[in-house]
């Protein structure tokens, strides 16, 4: 059955929806808290409340983070881990980004930037989180802080980076994608251009 282009088609779940602000929320509070202990920044100190009540807001937001994280697995992972020749020639073709005139080979629900971008938030994120708890709960083991520290800083640099790239791709260079975290939904047209192998599957009625 062919979808009608005016139609609107769901990408995420009201639940899906709700995961992804709480990891967005928590996550930006995390790297703003945890910039402010690295560099001793009075101003964000004050923000949350003097620097011993930030430790223990970065704490609590830690596990709030680490079950939205978990949580996000449900929602993205078979997709994320799944990959084809498609996606070595969107890598080759650099996803488009380097050039207009490359074409673009079709897409599931993500792409395959989108897909590494993911696997990459996976494994910082688990990163982060196991040394965040390492540190939160063995500060007696001086080895184990400076490897933890250490390893939490590398993994916040990496998360310090992806946020605002990903949000500029989210929210301005991509039109139409913001309202996917809002609504949840997007118009056929659109994601018969940007996911045309999901479009087919549901089109085939072997995907929903
Ligand atoms: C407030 C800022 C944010 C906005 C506006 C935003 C926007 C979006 C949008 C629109 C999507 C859906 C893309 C699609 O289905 O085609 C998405 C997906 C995703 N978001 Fe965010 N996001 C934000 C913050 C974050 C943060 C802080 C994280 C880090 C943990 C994150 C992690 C992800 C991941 C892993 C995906 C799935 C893969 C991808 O699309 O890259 N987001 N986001």
């Amino acid at each position: 059955m062919r979808l009608n282009d005016r139609d609107m088609i769901r990408k995420e779940t009201t639940f899906g929806i709700v995961n992804h602000w709480t990891l967005a929320i928590s996550c930006i509070l995390l790297t703003l808290s945890g910039y402010g202990f690295l560099f001793q920044i009075q101003i964000i100190g004050t923000m949350f409340c003097g620097f011993p009540a930030m430790k223990v807001i970065h704490n609590w937001l830690g596990v709030v983070f680490t079950a939205s994280l978990v949580l996000s697995m449900v929602f993205w992972l078979k997709e994320c881990i799944t990959f084809d020749k498609d996606d070595i020639a969107w890598v080759k073709a650099a996803g488009g980004y380097l050039s207009h005139k490359v074409a673009i080979p079709p897409m599931h629900k993500l792409n395959t930037g989108q897909k590494l971008a993911y696997l990459g938030v996976l494994g910082m994120g688990f990163g982060i989180i196991a040394t965040g708890f390492v540190i939160w709960l063995f500060p007696a083991n001086q080895t184990l802080m400076i490897w933890s520290h250490f390893l939490h800083n590398l993994c916040f640099i990496g998360m310090a980076l992806f946020i605002p790239v990903h949000v500029y791709l989210g929210a301005i260079a991509n039109p139409g994608t913001m309202r996917i975290m809002i609504y949840g939904t997007v118009p056929v047209w659109w994601a018969r251009k940007k996911s045309p192998k999901w479009i087919q599957e549901v089109e085939e009625g072997r995907h929903h």
